[in-house]
């Protein structure tokens, strides 16, 4: 198998993402502006990974400190944070991870021993990787029960283990499926521009020698309407207190030809991934991607030269197109206002990234 992020006493050594599937390279970060660059570019990409990158860049970044000076010290800090923060703005596990960082800090700072400070952070940033396989693990347990013996599934670009600390949210699910003796046939949408489904999910499952086919993503109506698809899972990289779930640009076609044809549009995602002072989807920031990523095909233009280009990284699925959410304290469905709050734990519903 393969690790998609490790904590080292060197750095954060992270699969190069973008260098799959031709290469699998695994360079060390030893910087926090390393790492956040890493998020950046997409060394390292998906929710729940981006917020395991993020605190191991935190906690990086907070042991290099130098300073014994507690004022300074703090100051350093907050800049750390703010430049993580600063890396990608629309899934909701990167600012939920800072914020769990910056609570550590606030507990053992107050003591005054720096050097402890940075202890916890570290050991923060380690556990929150080893949390996220767990609770990947369990979501894949509430979720397979929605899937069937021999059924077709469709997802949508990778929420596998390359997109988290492990297992997967997405793909946790046909994972656990699988590992319940089901036969499993999963189509991936190609999942342009950047071919998350084409290039990761196709690699990741055929190295788990789960059966998967690629498509373009137009082909995903034709192979619906042929009643060659039995239901789509998919992840999340933001869900909105109504329900509403910001995903990967193309999603939202997807589950709309779902609903078309009367097939489960499921979602799976941690509570990190609920962001339940948001009403709804509209007020969920689409990040705005560089045209590059639409005009080329690694080094080839496929598009003329100067033309203009929109590149939107994501969309937004409404609730009524959602059939159920899995997440790893079970399974909610509609009216999700009352289902996701009950999961959450309404106590916290003012903090971003519920959890
Ligand atoms: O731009 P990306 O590759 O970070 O987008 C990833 C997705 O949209 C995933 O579906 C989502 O983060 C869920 S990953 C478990």
């Amino acid at each position: 198998m393969f690790q998609t992020l490790e904590w080292t006493n060197e750095g954060v050594v992270m699969i190069d993402q973008r260098k799959l599937p031709a290469e699998e390279l695994y360079p060390i970060f030893t910087t926090y502006q390393e790492v956040a660059q890493a998020i950046k570019d997409m060394v390292v990409r998906g929710a729940p990974a981006i917020g395991v990158a993020a605190a191991m860049g935190v906690a990086l970044g907070a042991k290099h400190i130098e300073t014994g000076n507690a004022q300074e010290f703090e100051r350093q800090f907050g800049e750390i944070c703010a430049t993580l923060a600063s890396t990608r703005p629309t899934a909701v596990n990167l600012f939920w991870a800072i914020e769990r960082m910056k609570r550590v800090f606030q507990q053992h700072f107050q003591q005054g021993d720096l050097q402890k400070v940075k202890r916890a952070l570290e050991a923060e940033a380690v556990q929150m990787h080893e949390e996220d396989v767990d609770l990947n693990r369990r979501m894949g347990s509430f979720g397979a029960g929605l899937i069937g013996d021999n059924q077709r599934v469709l997802t949508h670009c990778n929420a596998g283990a390359l997109a988290t600390a492990g297992y997967g949210t997405a793909l946790g699910v046909i994972r656990a499926a699988v590992e319940q003796g089901k036969k499993i046939q999963v189509f991936a949408d190609e999942t342009r521009p950047f071919l998350q489904g084409a290039r990761l999910t196709a690699w990741e499952l055929q190295k788990d020698q789960i059966p998967v086919t690629v498509i373009t993503d137009n082909m995903a109506g034709y192979f619906m309407q042929q009643g060659k698809i039995d239901c789509v899972v998919v992840g999340a990289d933001r869900i909105a207190a109504n329900g509403d779930v910001a995903n990967k640009i193309g999603t939202y076609s997807v589950a709309v030809l779902a609903k078309e044809n009367n097939i489960p549009f499921y979602v799976a995602a941690p509570i990190s991934t609920l962001d339940l002072s948001l009403p709804s989807g509209d007020h969920i920031p689409i990040e705005q991607r560089p045209s590059r990523e639409v005009t080329h095909i690694q080094q080839s233009a496929i598009a003329p030269e100067g033309v203009e280009v929109a590149n939107p990284a994501f969309d937004v699925t409404p609730n009524r197109y959602v059939t159920a959410i899995i997440t790893e304290r079970g399974v909610a469905r509609l009216p999700y206002l009352e289902s996701l709050r009950q999961l959450a734990g309404a106590e916290r519903e003012d903090a971003p990234g519920l959890g």
